[in-house]
């Protein structure tokens, strides 16, 4: 498959446009080409985008817009295999979880749907003041126009259409930039979208290197709104470059879970399996760090060891399949140095450790310090920390211990602890009785301090991508 950025329904390739490969990270093979944009193309697609907004999209009616997410939802959902292989091949998801997130998708985009054809206004109640008398007051909301949406590899659907189907139930245009090794799916999408009846032109999916396109792109007037899902440095980099822009900034975290000796020992260690090494542990909500109270903790250990050395590792496309490989060899070798130098201070590896290539082993760490890179930095990786502690306070200030806040996860049966630590937890999120990987995509999503600003969850995402506007009367 060779592929060229779409911009304007057409897409672009060939030229003096620098073609590069697409590989499958499990075994290296070429699984597609792509042709980066040149500075002329990302200028077209803005102001395409630019064009459509201001000629067609903003003029289509909800019903209509609600109308054509139902229907990419619907083309999706047929074609779930088809994107699903897409995903192993391009990211080296294995095809259990691929299936999972094009399920997700499928979803968000039905939620976009039905939220596009609820974006009333309301009324502001002018006589609480005086001089109101005699005045009527609303507040209508308009969309933005073009949004620039940038996107991480992790979730190549998913995360796409966590900015797509909000920016278009709301009715502005996009220029999409996808993760560079993962821009397949992008593409494939793009042609779904135009199939469901999406207006040439309101999507353009730009192709390159995030440092080139980057800039460029936020920093260009004609774009109104940034949404970024991706890294600390370079989401804190397109703040600056955004200036004065509507802004969403999703970025890392180290999740922590708390297990208190009055939980449900077995559904959080099999909850926990799952949270800590899905995709590789490649999940800005990917379980990182295990708080388990001292009167449980070797239980606790042995049969979470027990149950992490079962996980199946090897080829994503196989339907046995829990572990493949990582993005790529560098961020293996990234995990596998971390967990050395955690080892040479002091860290007990109680399994994996290991890498074969881009295939991390699903690692444990005990004995760990709170300032190791695996447990205080964001390990992104299939690495996962147990750490003891005695007292509800003192689990609560191990877990704040962060640079990051995104979502956290308690095991108790204690429903006056469970309150007391959602209250506590300086987190975006807080699940009780359940992993800080469990995301459901109609509930906010988006984190505190350096886990970013802004929230996703589409009928948050499309409040972010709306302007309110007051209009008032007064009645003569
Ligand atoms: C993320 O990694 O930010 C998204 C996780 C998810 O949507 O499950």
């Amino acid at each position: 498959m060779h592929v060229g950025s779409i911009i304007d329904g057409q897409e672009l390739k060939g030229g003096n446009r620098t073609t590069q490969e697409v590989r499958n990270p499990y075994n290296g093979e070429v699984v597609g080409k792509i042709d980066y944009v040149t500075d002329g193309d990302l200028d077209r697609a803005i102001a395409t985008a630019e064009r459509v907004f201001h000629e067609t999209m903003r003029h289509i009616p909800a019903y209509q817009r609600s109308a054509i997410l139902r229907k990419a939802a619907d083309l999706l959902e047929a074609r779930t295999e088809e994107f699903a292989r897409t995903l192993v091949v391009e990211a080296g998801k294995p095809i259990r979880d691929a299936r999972g997130e094009v399920s997700r998708a499928v979803q968000v985009i039905r939620f976009a749907s039905d939220e596009a054809k609820t974006l009333g206004g309301e009324l502001v109640p002018m006589d609480a003041a005086v001089g109101g008398e005699n005045r009527i007051g609303m507040v209508r909301h308009y969309p933005v126009g073009v949004v620039a949406a940038i996107t991480p590899f992790n979730f190549p659907l998913n995360l796409v259409l966590h900015k797509l189907a909000p920016a278009f139930a709301a009715g502005n245009t996009v220029v999409l930039k996808p993760a560079d090794k993962t821009p397949l799916s992008s593409i494939a999408l793009a042609r779904l979208f135009e199939e469901a009846g999406l207006p040439k032109g309101a999507l353009n999916v730009v192709l390159g290197r995030g440092s080139k396109i980057g800039e460029p792109l936020v920093t260009d007037p004609r774009v109104a709104k940034v949404s970024f899902t991706g890294s600390v440095p370079i989401g804190l980099q397109i703040r600056k470059w955004a200036g004065l822009k509507k802004m969403t900034l999703e970025l890392g975290s180290n999740s922590p879970n708390l297990i208190f000796d009055d939980a449900d020992l077995d559904t959080a260690i099999a909850g926990l399996v799952r949270g800590a090494f899905a995709f590789s542990g490649q999940a800005c909500i990917s379980v990182q760090r295990i708080y388990v109270q001292s009167s449980v903790y070797n239980d606790f250990l042995i049969k979470y060891v027990k149950q992490v050395k079962q996980l199946h590792i090897g080829d994503p496309m196989l339907e046995t399949t829990d572990i493949g490989p990582m993005i790529s060899e560098d961020e293996a070798k990234r995990a596998e140095t971390w967990v050395k130098e955690a080892e040479l201070e002091g860290a007990a590896v109680m399994t994996g450790g290991r890498r074969n290539g881009t295939v991390m082993e699903p690692t444990v760490l005990a004995n760990v310090k709170s300032n190791m890179k695996v447990v205080c930095q964001e390990v992104f990786a299939p690495i996962v920390s147990v750490i003891p502690f005695d007292t509800e306070e003192e689990a609560v200030r191990m877990a704040n211990d962060s640079d990051f806040g995104l979502q956290a996860g308690v095991f108790t049966n204690n429903i006056n602890r469970a309150l007391r630590l959602a209250d506590q937890l300086v987190t975006g999120g807080v699940w009780i009785n359940e992993i800080s990987t469990y995301r459901q995509d109609n509930h906010p999503y988006g984190g505190v301090k350096l886990s970013g600003i802004g929230k996703e969850g589409v009928k948050y995402a499309i409040q972010d991508m709306m302007e309110s506007k007051f209009i008032g009367i007064k009645i003569l």
